[in-house]
């Protein structure tokens, strides 16, 4: 079956902004709370699949795509709790997101259905480019050799899910149309990461 992912979408990602160095050690030394909150970023990319879904039952392509996605990322979801668990650690309460709260705010409330859409599949890909971002840091610069690895595996899937949605959006709009405003997205969420602070206990 011929890749649904075209050659151009894989140049035109590329976050604005790389994550502090910093934030690794950071991180490593809040497992408990960033596994937490990695788990409730799993559960949250399926819910928000499954409301794509249920929003937008018509786009059979994406209805299709990612119906498997949310399974994955339910799956995510157990994988990383079962770590938690191992560890004898406790999965936390959900934290505020700022950082997805702040993305929200980015999309458009009025204009087409069309428009909406698009801003719903970008949010997507955004907050997968940029977990994919993070997990490529932990599994390259944590000193634990097995989760180094454990957050390799996220990365490269979270990586996939992030070409599809924007496969997803050029399937539906106009590529020109897509590409101007993936690239207000990434500038949009480069003052966002700048204006964060680096926190240990959060994915984002
Ligand atoms: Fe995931
Ligand atoms: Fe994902």
């Amino acid at each position: 079956m011929k890749s649904i992912y075209s050659e151009h979408t894989r140049n035109i990602l590329g976050l604005k902004l790389p994550t502090d160095p910093r934030w690794v050690n950071l991180a490593e030394i809040s497992l408990e709370a960033v596994l937490t909150d990695h788990a409730y970023c799993e559960q949250k990319a399926a819910t928000t699949c499954i409301s794509l879904i249920q929003r937008y039952p018509d786009r059979e392509l994406m209805v299709q795509k990612l119906s498997p996605i949310v399974t994955e990322e339910w799956g995510h979801f157990r994988a990383v709790l079962a770590e938690i668990q191992k560890r004898g650690l406790k999965l936390g309460k959900q934290r505020k997101d700022i950082y997805v709260n702040k993305l929200l705010v980015f999309q458009k409330k009025g204009g087409s259905v069309e428009d909406r859409f698009l801003d719903q599949l970008l949010t997507m890909a955004l907050i997968e480019a940029r977990s994919c971002e993070r997990f490529k840091r932990l599994s390259e610069g944590m000193e634990d050799a097995y989760m180094r690895k454990f957050y390799r595996n996220f990365m490269e899937s979270e990586a996939g899910h992030y070409t599809l949605f924007i496969t997803l959006a050029e399937h539906y709009i106009d590529k020109v149309t897509v590409r101007k405003r993936w690239q207000e997205w990434l500038d949009y969420e480069k003052e966002l990461m700048n204006s964060m602070e680096i926190r240990g206990d959060r994915v984002h």
